[in-house]
């Protein structure tokens, strides 16, 4: 069986994966990513980020975003937006940081309304906070915690809320896998917010991994987070390791594939799964950590690895 099939028939709403539109002129690329049964969920890797979508102020641009939507939706499968604001791929025009906190807040809000807005109806979840956080726990010094301390926070929740009321808000986050301060961070995050009664439905966990390193207590983390009342998902899934690869890192790959979507299946509240794309021919991981890649469950000539039967197992197959 495929994997949004068994991710379905074991009660989760997804399996999907990242994609990103460069790589959609690709057929055989495309004939895989088409597949609903296999990829029940996408996520645009790059193309609603904020530089995509407001590269100047006030001037929106949709069309990448929209190829990726309009996809999705012709395959049957639901999406995740990926992301409302976040310190990368920033355009320089609110990077600069040349705004008071009134002009920045006003900022924060037309983009993620305007954002939220234009797809609403039609989008599962929202990262609309990603990566907040330094991994010892303190906040990420960038220009809107700069500029708004942590409020940026709610008033990107509140702004999401208003323009697609139906959309699940998620702060998403890494090395939040296991417990540690950065985990403690978020979760005391999610108690001021309950606490405030800000609008906020999920935590992502992104999960890029490495061969061999992934946390034990990863699903131990997902249940800490239920707890708290809020869904999880796991958002980026990429177990990468020291290249080339052979037989014994691709079997080592597998189980912990395995382990990553059973930490999932193990938790009800985490409603599903998406890796960080489906084929090693299009990874980020390469082109950031030099001499590290084979993180995908299918290689560069779009064989399945063993790590897609790692996946299967998982899924309880
Ligand atoms: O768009 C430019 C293009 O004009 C230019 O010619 C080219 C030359 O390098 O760069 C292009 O921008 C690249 C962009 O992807 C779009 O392809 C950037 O260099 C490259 O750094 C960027 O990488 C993305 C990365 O986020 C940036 O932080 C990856 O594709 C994307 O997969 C990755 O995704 C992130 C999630 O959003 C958040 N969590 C971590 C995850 C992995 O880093």
């Amino acid at each position: 069986a495929k994997l949004h099939q068994l991710a379905k028939s074991q009660g989760k709403l997804y399996f999907g994966t990242a994609t990103d539109n460069p790589e959609l002129t690709d057929t055989a690329y495309d004939a895989i990513l088409d597949d609903g049964m296999m990829f029940g969920q996408i996520t645009p890797g790059n193309s609603m980020k904020w530089d995509a979508t407001e590269p100047e102020q006030g001037v929106f641009s949709w069309t990448g975003a929209d190829q990726i939507v309009n996809l999705a939706q012709q395959n049957g499968q639901i999406l995740r937006g990926h992301n409302c604001v976040w310190y990368n791929q920033l355009p320089s025009w609110v990077s600069s940081g040349n705004f008071t906190a009134a002009q920045l807040t006003s900022i924060i809000q037309n983009h993620c309304s305007t954002l939220v807005g234009h797809y609403q109806g039609q989008i599962y979840s929202w990262d609309v906070v990603n990566e907040p956080f330094n991994d010892d726990g303190t906040w990420r010094q960038d220009v809107f915690y700069d500029t708004l301390g942590t409020s940026y926070v709610s008033i990107a929740l509140k702004a999401a809320r208003s323009a697609d009321p139906n959309a699940k808000l998620y702060i998403n986050e890494y090395n939040i896998e296991y417990a540690g301060p950065k985990a403690t961070a978020l979760l005391s995050l999610v108690q001021t917010l309950q606490s405030q009664s800000v609008p906020l439905d999920g935590i992502g966990f992104q999960c890029h991994f490495i061969l061999g390193e992934v946390p034990t207590d990863l699903q131990t983390q997902l249940s800490t987070f239920a707890a708290q009342g809020v869904e999880v998902a796991i958002t980026e899934l990429d177990i990468r390791m020291t290249l080339p690869s052979t037989p014994a890192l691709l079997q080592q790959q597998k189980t912990d594939y395995q382990n990553v979507i059973a930490a999932c299946m193990g938790v009800e509240a985490c409603v599903g799964m998406t890796i960080w794309d489906w084929t090693d021919k299009y990874s980020w991981v390469p082109s950031t950590f030099s001499g590290q890649g084979a993180a995908c469950p299918w290689d560069e000539n779009l064989v399945r690895k063993p790590a897609y039967d790692g996946i299967a197992i998982g899924l309880g197959n």
